[in-house]
């Protein structure tokens, strides 16, 4: 059976969002480097391949070329801006650098009203990005539709079902994008919608059975959305063979700990343990000021905590982990390893040798968050924790900059329990994506009463976003933060000063470590 459409990620910032809008029309989609081996794609049964966006111009010496053998598979092909320079190259075409950028608004000229572009209309939007243009098509190919300054605006070879755009359909400024990827899929590709989380939990739950067994799977349950999920998912498998437990490693929001096992016990009845080893965590933190380090220090702790409570008693086979398809892609970037941005800490090396041995189960794997949140519902879980704000796995450590002490964490937590009373007070909460403080290690002049005083910044950093791979700052009003801030500075002794975060991600990112 074809099982969805493979996308070769050429290292463009739009690759996720192909994924994203595949899956959102119900057709599997997932993501590989353009590296993947024509073996790995063959065991995929693709239906469809998109090749997707790149920074790279392909006329670079290291340009980035997938296995030409592609061509030759006899899968339906969609090139997307990059993608049409690979497809063009690819069949003996000609690209180009366009003596003018073409980046923004551009109206699509249609000439071949079919294939990708039924149903699309005439002189709509589409959302261009590209410095390279095709002069020339290859042979066999034929021209669908122009723009004002690409010729070439798309492209087909229509025995071969191969098509190719110059364009971002996966963007929303391209009007009807949707529908043409839409088109590809259902049309070129011929493949059935059986993408939803309905499908998705029941083979999760048949597939956890098969690989666990009879043995015991250990669940590090950090309280948010993705391990609480995850619980569900696999308690809903295997029962009681599952055990979650739950590390206080002193790094969590105010009074989340006692919120996390109340929730636990009282909505899922899924037996909970907590560890406490905040003295731990805050020992191995002591005098660490690099953030990647801080995170390695986290994740390798979380795991000997798990594996202490592993090895007492009961043997467990298994570990679960609450990873996302975000973390994965983000932490297997086209460049290699060297590109990394963040590790993230369900990735740290003793993991990925458990993974090697198929010790780790991951369900969610697959999905993105706003999936994850979707399979939730579908397990019946209730809609205010599904749609808390994620919290991530490290804490509070990568939102104090600089060391992490216990009387930092204490002004940070005070802060950061303000600004989320108000969020959810002023009925602010379920319109950011996340919203939170950070600790800055820097001291400011400020005055009291009629004193001086000379102590430390809070910023806060609230963002709208649909995954977390893109972010832009809230614009929250102005009142808001002034309300915040007065807050912030009166009841917190040690804060005088508050800064809002107006940074997009790219370039910054969400956390500030
Ligand atoms: P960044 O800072 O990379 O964050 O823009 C994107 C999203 O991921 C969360 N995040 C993490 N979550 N473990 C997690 O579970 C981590 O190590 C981690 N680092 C970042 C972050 O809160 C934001 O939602």
């Amino acid at each position: 059976m074809k099982s969805g459409i493979i996308i070769l990620d050429f290292g463009s910032q739009y690759t996720q969002l192909i994924a994203r809008r595949i899956r959102e029309l119900g057709y599997f989609a997932e993501i590989h480097p353009f590296f993947i081996s024509l073996d790995e794609i063959k065991k995929f049964q693709p239906g469809g391949i998109i090749l997707s966006g790149s920074p790279a111009s392909i006329y670079d010496q290291n340009a980035p070329t997938p296995d030409n053998r592609i061509f030759d598979l006899n899968i339906p092909i969609l090139g997307i801006c990059y993608g049409l320079q690979v497809v063009a190259a690819g069949y003996g075409g000609k690209v180009e650098p366009s003596n003018r950028r073409e980046y923004g608004k551009a109206s699509l000229e249609i000439s071949i009203p079919d294939g990708i572009f039924e149903g699309i209309q005439n002189g709509s939007q589409v959302w261009m990005s590209h410095g390279d243009k095709v002069a020339q098509i290859p042979p066999g190919f034929e021209t669908m539709a122009h723009t004002e300054n690409s010729p070439f605006a798309a492209i087909r070879n229509k025995s071969r079902n191969i098509y190719a755009v110059q364009f971002h359909p996966e963007v929303e400024h391209s009007r009807f994008g949707k529908l043409i990827l839409k088109n590809f899929a259902q049309n070129v590709c011929l493949l059935k919608r059986t993408w939803n989380m309905k499908n998705y939990a029941k083979k999760q739950i048949f597939e956890i059975k098969k690989i666990v067994g009879r043995e015991k799977v250990i669940l590090g349950l950090s309280g948010g959305v993705d391990s609480m999920v995850t619980a569900r998912l696999i308690h809903d498998a295997i029962g009681d063979q599952l055990t979650c437990v739950y590390v206080d490693h002193g790094l969590m929001r105010r009074n989340e700990t006692e919120a996390v096992v109340k929730r636990f016990g009282s909505a899922f009845h899924i037996p909970l343990r907590v560890v406490n080893a905040e003295e731990r965590f805050l020992s191995a933190l002591s005098g660490v000021t690099d953030p990647e380090k801080k995170r390695k220090i986290i994740g390798k702790l979380f795991l000997e905590e798990f594996q202490k409570v592993a090895t007492e008693g009961a043997h467990y086979e298994f570990l679960a982990q609450g990873t996302l398809y975000t973390d994965v892609i983000e932490s297997v970037s086209v460049k290699g390893p060297s590109d990394t941005i963040k590790s993230h800490h369900n990735r740290v090396q003793e993991v990925m040798e458990m993974i090697q041995a198929g010790r780790i189960i991951e369900p969610l794997k697959e999905l993105f968050k706003d999936e994850v949140r979707q399979l939730g519902l579908t397990l019946g879980m209730p809609r205010e924790l599904l749609f808390r704000h994620p919290f991530p796995g490290p804490g509070l450590a990568i939102r104090i900059i600089g060391e992490v002490t216990s009387p930092k964490l204490f002004l940070l937590r005070q802060a950061d329990s303000i600004l989320l009373e108000e969020l959810k007070k002023q009925g602010l909460y379920d319109k950011v994506w996340q919203a939170f403080a950070v600790y800055l290690p820097v001291q400011s002049v400020g005055v009291m009463g009629d004193k001086r005083t000379y102590e430390n910044v809070i910023a806060l950093r609230m963002v709208e976003s649909s995954d977390g791979m893109t972010a832009d700052f809230a614009r929250v009003p102005h009142e808001f933060l002034a309300f915040v801030s007065s807050r912030i500075i009166n009841e917190v002794a040690g804060i005088n000063r508050v800064v809002y975060d107006i940074s997009t991600k790219p370039p910054a990112t969400i956390e500030w470590e």
